[in-house]
């Protein structure tokens, strides 16, 4: 049968705070369901990295930002993320850029680019898509919404496991600072801020297994497709 219908097409939209481990869930989702996945919060992140490189440090106003834009080449390929030849996947996520992004994830102009980008990379396609705005703003016609949340303890537990994996050693409570403000930052910023869209599902992982909350969130879309 041919898939022409908007209806048709699965693009999975989570959003949620720092942490919650919106990015493993939705890779394993996409993995199970076959379908692409993309992490919006690495093409904010590259763009800190992109711009900071550049000692663009902090605040950037709209016209800047067009201007560090022109030359902003950022691609996925292979589970990779680059930014032209520079395989940027491991240094982004760490505490240097968690600390660096929200001046430019707030930035007006930085939002409406890689919102255009992330709507193109979705069009034609089924997709798991994270970040902070996908509900709300990017896939905000998908039926298929969720609000991945957990306890600011748990969350700042799990960014220690995954910093201790890659080598990287942060203190719990240095962690725990950097998601409770990056979280304020994201909630009171004007344009696209996080908050639970109305329609939704939120998904409590403080006491789930990762397993379990993919299983949740894959049983739900399902759910909501046959009632379609
Ligand atoms: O993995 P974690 O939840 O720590 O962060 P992330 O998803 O990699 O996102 C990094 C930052 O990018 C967030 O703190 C947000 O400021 C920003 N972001 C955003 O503004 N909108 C999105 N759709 C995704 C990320």
């Amino acid at each position: 049968m041919e898939r022409s219908s908007e209806l048709d097409r699965i693009r999975i939209a989570i959003d949620g705070p720092a942490g919650a481990g919106k990015s493993s869930v939705a890779r394993a989702i996409a993995e199970k369901l076959g379908i692409l996945y993309l992490d919006t919060g690495a093409m904010y992140r590259a763009f800190a990295y992109y711009a900071e490189n550049l000692a663009e440090a902090g605040e950037i106003d709209e016209e800047k930002a067009e201007e560090l834009f022109r030359d902003f080449d950022l691609k996925f390929a292979d589970g990779k993320v680059l930014l032209g030849d520079e395989d940027i996947t491991q240094v982004i996520r760490t505490p240097r850029i968690d600390k660096a992004v929200s001046p430019y994830a707030s930035n007006p102009f930085v939002r409406k680019q890689m919102v255009s980008l992330q709507r193109s990379i979705g069009q034609d396609t089924d997709i798991v898509m994270e970040g902070r705005d996908i509900c709300t703003v990017v896939l905000k016609d998908s039926p298929y919404k969720f609000y991945l949340d957990a306890s600011v303890e748990e969350r700042a537990r799990r960014r220690f496991l995954q910093n201790e994996q890659k080598g990287i050693s942060e203190d719990m409570e240095a962690i725990k600072a950097d998601i409770i403000r990056r979280d304020e930052a994201d909630m009171n910023r004007q344009a696209d801020p996080l908050r639970k869209a109305e329609d939704a599902i939120v998904v409590d992982s403080t006491d789930m297994s990762q397993e379990e909350v993919v299983d949740e969130i894959i049983n739900k879309t399902l759910e909501i497709k046959n009632a379609l």
